[in-house]
C-alpha cells in the first residue's frame, strides 16, 4: 500500500533506511500477510512510532529495487515493527513478499513516517470514527488498540468493508478486541458479495449505504476524530459524503492506498542524463543531512527535483514516488516550483515553503531546497 495522510498531528522526521531481520512471515488471508521485523537496540529510538504511521521497504525483486510503503499494523512496541502486505494484482512488490520473503531474511526498512494519527494525550471521552477498505485496516488496527488501551472512557467505531468474510484481514484480532472492549468498540463489516444478517451491512459502500450507517451506526455528530483508509474513490466517497453531514474537514484524517495510477508507484527511473553545452538547464541546490549538492538538470528532461537530486545523491528519501506517502518531502528556500499532485502536505506546510520533490518541478531557473529543514 502506498500511504498518504490528510489532516494534522503526528510528525515529520528524516527518513532512513536500516536493514532488518525478518522474524516472523505469518498468513492473514490468502491474500495478506503480516511481516514482522526486529529493530536492534541501537536503532531502536528512530522506530519509535504512532499508530497510524508507515515505514517503506526497499528490496532487490527480480533484479530492480522496488520500494513500497505499509502502514503499521501493531500498537507501538520498542524492539520491533509489523507491517501487513496485500497481495494486488500484478503488484511485483506484494508478490514476492508473499511468496519469497521468509523469517529470517533481511531487507531495507525505512524508519516510520506520517500523520496519519490521534492526539495520544487528549483521548478521555473522544470517539474517533474509522472507515476502511481492504488492507486499508491497517492503520486503523494499531490506532484503534493504542487508543481503546490509553483511555478508559474513549470510544472507537470501525467501519470495514470488504468482498467476503475470506478477505477480512485481522479477522481475529479484530474479534479480540471487540471482546476486549464489548461497549466501547463498535465494529461493522460491511460485505459487499456476502449476505450478511443484517441488510444494511450487505452490499457495496455506495453513498446510500454509507449515509444510512453514517446515520443508525455512527452517529457523526458523536465524533470527533476520522480516520478513512482505502481507495481513492471510497476516501473521496467519504470526505464528500461527510462534509455534506456538516462534518469539519479539519477532523477528518485519510491515507490513500495508491492514487489509483500503478505507474506512479515505481521509482523514478534514474536514467543517464547529460548535460552538453548550451542546453538550457534548471539549476537545483540542496541540502541534505548538513550536506550540499549542486546538480543541473536540462528543461528538456523534464526532471522532478527528486529525479535530479537522486542523480548526484542516491540517499535522497523517496518512497512512493507518487505524491503519496510524503517522505521526499523538503522546503523551498530560494527559487520557485509547480508542485502537480499532493495527497500528502498540509495546508500549513505548504504555506511555510514545504514541497514533495517527486512531484515538484522548478519554474525557476534555479532553485534551492533543504531536506534537512
Ligand atoms: S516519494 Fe512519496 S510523496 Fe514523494
Amino acid at each position: 500500500m502506498s500511504a498518504s495522510v490528510g489532516g494534522a498531528s503526528g510528525s515529520r522526521r528524516r527518513a532512513r533506511f536500516h536493514t532488518l531481520r525478518v522474524t516472523e512471515v505469518r498468513p492473514l488471508t490468502d491474500a495478506s500477510v503480516e511481516v514482522t521485523f526486529a529493530v536492534p537496540d541501537q536503532i531502536a529510538d528512530e522506530y519509535d512510532f504512532l499508530p497510524g504511521q508507515h515505514v517503506a521497504l526497499r528490496a532487490d525483486v527480480d533484479g530492480f529495487e522496488l520500494r513500497r510503503s505499509y502502514s503499521l499494523c501493531r500498537p507501538p512496541t520498542r524492539g520491533s515493527v509489523s507491517v501487513a502486505i496485500k497481495r494486488d494484482s500484478g503488484g511485483r512488490f506484494s508478490t514476492w513478499a508473499q511468496t519469497e520473503l521468509h523469517a529470517g531474511d533481511e531487507i531495507d526498512v525505512m524508519s516510520p513516517q506520517g500523520t496519519f494519527t490521534s492526539n495520544l494525550s487528549e483521548l478521555d471521552g473522544v470517539h474517533i470514527a474509522g472507515i476502511a477498505a481492504g488492507s486499508g485496516i491497517t492503520p486503523l488496527m494499531a490506532l484503534a488498540a493504542t487508543v481503546l488501551t490509553r483511555s478508559e472512557t474513549s470510544r472507537v467505531t470501525l467501519v470495514y468493508t470488504n468482498r467476503a468474510t475470506t478477505d477480512v484481514m485481522f479477522i481475529e484480532e479484530l474479534a479480540d478486541l471487540k471482546d476486549k472492549y464489548p461497549s466501547r468498540l463498535a465494529l461493522h463489516h460491511v460485505l459487499s458479495r456476502e449476505q450478511r444478517a443484517a441488510p444494511l451491512l450487505s452490499g457495496r459502500l455506495d453513498e446510500e449505504r454509507l449515509r444510512c450507517i453514517l446515520d443508525e451506526l455512527v452517529l457523526p455528530e458523536t465524533v470527533e476524530e476520522w480516520f478513512l483508509c482505502g481507495p481513492m474513490d471510497l476516501v473521496q466517497l467519504c470526505r464528500d459524503t461527510l462534509e455534506d453531514l456538516g462534518v469539519d474537514r479539519s477532523h477528518v484524517r485519510y491515507e490513500l492506498f495508491t492514487t489509483g495510477d500503478r505507474d506512479r508507484s515505481e521509482p523514478p527511473p534514474l536514467e543517464r542524463i547529460e548535460v552538453r553545452e548550451g542546453d538550457a538547464v534548471y539549476a537545483l541546490d540542496f541540502t541534505l543531512d548538513g550536506q550540499s549538492s549542486t546538480v543541473q538538470s536540462p528543461l528538456v528532461a523534464h526532471e522532478s527535483i527528486l529525479t535530479a537530486a537522486l542523480r548526484v545523491r542516491p540517499d535522497v528519501p523517496f518512497a512512493c514516488a507518487g505524491g503519496v506517502c510524503g517522505t521526499c518531502r523538503a522546503r523551498v528556500v530560494d527559487g520557485a516550483v509547480n508542485m502537480t499532485e499532493n495527497y500528502a502536505l498540509e495546508p500549513d506546510e505548504i504555506e511555510r515553503g514545504y514541497v514533495l520533490t517527486c512531484q515538484s518541478h522548478p519554474t525557476s531557473q534555479r532553485v534551492v531546497v533543504d531536506y534537512d529543514a
